[in-house]
């Protein structure tokens, strides 16, 4: 049904005006100062924008639904995370492909294409995971990229399971720079977490908190400048994900500084979350147990900044959802045994919102590119990002108005807590459409599972 918004205040990564969109067949076909009912199409829903702002649908690049990871499985279905992610705003996911070491590359896409076709309501993509580097491997990557999956996903940390070592890291990389995809790393030195992590085991530091110890800044530091040092004798674009310290930004900044094309990614539990939060007694810090680890206050502040200067380009979630009750307790002895993870997909907008907008660390255009624009430009996602005739009418009406508090008890992913319990929330996404299909209104999902479909890779 087309969709007509009426007298809100459209804001994009660069621009802010009052207009009226018009959706019609799954693209925005018009914009303009005042569209009368007599210019649409019959059947046209109005929804009436006044005194809320009109976004582009928000795009989340860094997420794991369907995740096979620490001897358990990520918790929430392409069901539930799709939902989750509409409710919050956000109209594209692009999730990590996280093959085991001895899985094909090419079976691993059909298991997470599978689990997202027909169940997810918002569109998706992935990054491919490369996670070994043979022969074979190489084959179904190329044939994985030609299928649009314009990207790939390394890991330096998790050794012995999905980390790839330099070899594998190096013919990774020149595959991309030749296939011309952006090859995204999670950047933290693996010998030094290993030794580190049996150390503190050995002297009876068990404990959630002890996770941070086992993966300090400068092993942050080190991955990043090593990835530098690859892309830079290859010529790989890059895309440095959850990147949570000053120190690590730095070295990707020295590293662009000599010619290397990389971005940077914050995800939302290092812009609000301090390590004070895996020190909460009762075991309860391992709901805060993630990698690279949350750091200390000051890490927070100097995030923001970068996020605010343009340094740090996007805003993800690195959703990666585990039970507290019954997955995280996996690590009730060792530190080293909770599976890794936050979950966060609902809640990365409302919250960009209030501590970055309302508190007045992002204005309101870096806070669209950081968490939409941004993402559908590095990663070539044909028709998202923007508000734009042609383009996809996937579109947020956001009320700045709304107050609501975040709860497990309410939330819509399929964890059984949520980091951010208890916290306020300034502004919510009231009705969100993909692709001109209303999936979310009032606040609450109405949408159809199985609405979502991958999408194009320019
Ligand atoms: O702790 C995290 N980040 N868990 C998900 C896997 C990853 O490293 O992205
Ligand atoms: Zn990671
Ligand atoms: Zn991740």
């Amino acid at each position: 049904m087309p969709l007509l918004i009426k007298n809100g205040r459209v804001v994009t990564a660069t621009d802010d005006y009052r207009a009226d969109v018009l959706a019609e067949g799954e693209v925005i076909s018009r914009i303009g100062r005042s569209i009368g009912p007599a210019e649409c199409p019959p059947g046209t829903e109005v929804i009436d924008a006044t005194g809320k702002l009109v976004f582009p649908g928000f795009i989340d690049p860094h997420v794991h639904v369907h995740l096979p990871f620490m001897g358990t499985h990520a918790k929430d279905t392409w069901e539930t995370a799709g939902r989750a992610a509409l409710v919050g705003g956000t109209t594209t996911l692009i999730e990590m492909i996280c093959p085991g070491k001895t899985d094909e590359p090419i079976a691993a896409l059909e298991t997470w294409l599978g689990k997202a076709r027909g169940a997810a309501a918002c569109d998706f993509s992935f990054h491919m995971g490369v996670t070994r580097f043979d022969d074979l491997a190489e084959r179904q990557l190329r044939q994985i990229v030609e299928r649009g999956i314009r990207s790939f996903k390394v890991f330096l940390a998790y050794k012995g399971a999905l980390g790839v070592d330099d070899r594998e890291l190096y013919h990774a990389l020149r595959l991309g720079a030749e296939l011309g995809v952006v090859v995204t790393a999670h950047c933290e030195n693996e010998t030094l977490v290993d030794e580190r992590q049996r150390e503190l085991l050995a002297s009876g530091k068990t404990g959630p908190e002890f996770h941070g110890p086992s993966r300090p800044v400068q092993v942050e530091a080190e991955g990043v400048r090593h990835l530098m040092t690859f892309a830079e004798l290859t010529g790989a674009e890059v895309y440095v994900v959850h990147t949570s310290c000053d120190e690590a930004v730095v070295e990707a900044v020295r590293g662009i500084e000599r010619g290397v094309r990389a971005h940077v990614e914050v995800v939302l539990p290092h812009l609000l979350l301090d390590h004070s939060f895996t020190q909460r007694p009762g075991f309860e810090g391992a709901k805060y147990v993630m990698s690279p680890p949350l750091r200390d206050r000051s890490q927070l502040r100097r995030m923001w900044s970068h996020l605010r200067s343009g340094t740090v380009s996007t805003v993800a979630t690195d959703h990666a959802p585990f039970d507290f009750q019954t997955q995280k307790t996996l690590g009730r002895e060792a530190f080293t045994k909770i599976p890794n993870g936050i979950p966060s997909v609902q809640h990365r907008v409302e919250l960009l919102y209030t501590h970055g907008v309302c508190e007045g660390r992002i204005d309101l255009r870096t806070f669209v590119a950081a968490a939409s624009t941004n993402a559908a430009r590095i990663f070539g996602l044909r028709g998202k990002g923007g508000i734009a005739v042609g383009g996809d009418a996937d579109l947020v009406v956001f009320d700045p108005d709304f107050r609501g508090t975040i709860s497990a008890a309410t939330h819509q992913m399929a964890t059984d807590y949520s980091a951010f319990e208890g916290w306020p929330v300034r502004g919510r996404a009231e009705v969100v459409a993909v692709r001109g299909a209303v999936m979310v209104r009032d606040g609450r999902f109405i949408g159809r599972p199985g609405h979502g479909r991958l999408v194009p890779r320019g």
